[in-house]
């Protein structure tokens, strides 16, 4: 497995692949959620092709009071985990290699991220985009491959390859689940051992919910279940169109359950279909 540290290694590396280059970027920290969108990545790039994973704790999609310095860096088991997966290289930039101090131009969307995680972290997709659109630009990358846990994350990194006409395939992965139902994330990491143990409600929540027939009774019924878990504190709780994030009015168009909740010092978020009902 290549270790490409620097932008002209991953561009060297790039210029002799002549087959398909799927990448899975990733800020680190990996698990098994991580695991199942580089076989994946796998799947797509067939034997012929290759499968890139970046590492990258991107600074721009962080708030100043968020966890970017607090945020894990487990480089030599994220690298094992890659080489277990079969991966042919990782992109391991610098922050000083990807953003001049002088850096004056961003990627911003206007529409799908004023709801959600976009509503509640200012800023936040428009450092995703940047940081997507230049490794795309570097990696050049035929697919590239995200996980649903990221709803909105998704469906604005679409909207961007839509938009720009970026001939890049986004591949979605469905969220990966631990066996209480939590999904996987970075962030469980922060969980204490009696938030953990709370934290699957999050999910039991939703999915009760998501039987409901009419909108407000499937918020209603999600806020009840939420607000009944000790410590929880709810950013924000929505019932969105699956594909615009548009405020879902009723199970007549394909939606998703989307919840962010404060769980001791973590921010938990996940989210569920909610198909159409007959
Ligand atoms: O989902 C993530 O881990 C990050 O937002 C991404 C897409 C790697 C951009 O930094």
């Amino acid at each position: 497995m290549k270790q490409l540290r620097s932008i002209s290694a991953m561009r060297s590396w790039r210029g002799f692949l002549s087959n398909r280059l799927v990448l899975v970027p990733t800020m680190g920290a990996l698990h098994h959620g991580h695991a199942a969108l580089i076989r994946r990545a796998r799947k797509i790039a067939g034997s012929n092709g290759s499968v890139c994973v970046s590492i990258f704790v991107n600074p721009t999609q962080f708030g100043p009071n968020e966890d970017f310095s607090a945020y894990p860096r487990p480089l030599a088991k994220d690298l094992a985990l890659c080489r277990a997966e079969g991966v042919d290289a990782v992109f391991l930039p610098k922050a000083r290699d990807i953003y001049r101090s002088d850096a004056s131009v961003s990627l911003q969307e206007s529409t799908l991220s004023n709801t959600l995680c976009g509503r509640s972290r200012p800023g936040h997709f428009s450092g995703v985009l940047t940081i997507v659109a230049k490794l795309f630009f570097i990696t050049l990358p035929t697919h590239a491959v995200f996980g649903e846990k990221d709803w909105q994350q998704l469906a604005i990194i679409r909207r961007m390859v839509r938009d720009l006409d970026i001939p890049v395939e986004i591949a979605g992965c469905p969220t990966v689940r631990e066996t209480d139902f939590l999904a996987a994330s970075s962030r469980n990491a922060y969980l204490t051992p009696v938030n953990r143990a709370q934290a699957p409600r999050i999910f039991a929540a939703l999915k009760n919910a998501s039987a409901l027939s009419s909108i407000p009774a499937v918020i209603r019924s999600a806020q009840k279940s939420l607000a009944a878990i000790p410590g929880a504190r709810i950013d924000y709780l929505e019932a969105v169109h699956a594909a615009t994030l548009a405020p879902l009015r009723n199970r007549k168009s394909p939606g998703r359950l989307a919840v962010a909740v404060f769980l001791g010092k973590a921010r938990l978020i996940d989210n569920i279909p909610l198909p159409v009902l007959p």
